[in-house]
């Protein structure tokens, strides 16, 4: 494991890239509707990130990825490529933006509701937002993985829900995706203690069924086994002196 420590000079770059990150999900809300196809979406963040932006779309080419967004439509869990599929009324929608900025990486995914989705959607979602804030709210220096994990699982398997274990947050910085891995399972007390300087994503993937998945033949689209709808929330954060700085956060949660 070689988990980096960001100095104050990274953690600025950082803080510019997450903001970056930020502002991509802030422009696309709105274009968030029915009709639209998730290809239109992806073409329109590309565009905002390349030219507005000056940064890089850090799906586009990654391992393969053919398009510069991720878009997870209703039972897709994670990593949906953006295509002709057009949004429908009560679909829920991931879109996961990774923006690279003088070699720092932001990563930050939200959910979307088109018209008013199936009380299981509009539940997982919540689900799935309340339980990345458990986990964001034990970051500390000397809490430890085990403890972000626990707070995630106890939150959504309390709730009726079921967390996916195959896919997780994870270090970054001038590396998509650094180490440690950042389960959102786990025991409290166990696995690698936190230290001022690191940032890494809290992500869970959170399913209205059972927890286990199936990955399709394109290789990169996740699904829920039994189809049950699935939600994701991810920020990027920065463990500081006393707690955690929220690196990603919307125009509308910044002070
Ligand atoms: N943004 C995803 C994450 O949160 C990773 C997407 S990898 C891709 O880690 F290749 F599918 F874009
Ligand atoms: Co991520
Ligand atoms: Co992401």
């Amino acid at each position: 494991m070689n988990i980096s420590i960001k100095t104050p000079e990274e953690q600025q770059l950082m803080r510019v890239a997450g903001r970056l990150t930020a502002d991509v999900l802030d422009m696309i809300e709105p274009h968030v509707q029915a009709g639209i196809s998730t290809d239109e979406l992806d073409r329109i963040c590309h565009e905002y990130i390349t030219g507005v932006q000056e940064a890089i779309p850090a799906p586009l080419d990654y391992n393969g990825f053919p398009k510069s967004i991720c878009t997870s439509v209703n039972h897709v869990v994670c990593h949906g490529i953006p295509g002709e599929r057009r949004l429908r009324r009560g679909d829920i929608v991931n879109i996961d933006i990774t923006v690279i900025k003088d070699g720092f990486h932001g990563d930050s995914s939200r959910m979307f509701a088109v018209g008013t989705p199936p009380v299981q959607g509009t539940r997982v979602m919540q689900v799935a937002f309340a339980a990345m804030w458990e986990g964001i709210r034990v970051v500390r220096p000397g809490a430890r993985l085990g403890d972000i994990g626990h707070a995630v699982q106890s939150w959504v398997e309390s709730h009726d829900c079921s967390v996916v274990r195959e896919y997780c947050g994870h270090g970054i910085g001038r590396i998509f995706h650094e180490d440690p891995q950042v389960l959102h399972y786990g025991e409290p007390g166990t696995g690698v203690e936190l230290r001022e300087g690191m940032t890494f994503t809290i992500e869970p993937m959170v399913n209205a069924g059972a927890r286990q998945v199936r990955l399709l033949p394109d290789g990169w689209t996740v699904v829920t086994k039994d189809h049950s709808l699935s939600a994701q929330w991810e920020h990027t954060v920065l463990v500081t002196a006393h707690g955690c700085e929220v690196l990603t956060l919307g125009a509308a949660d910044r002070k």
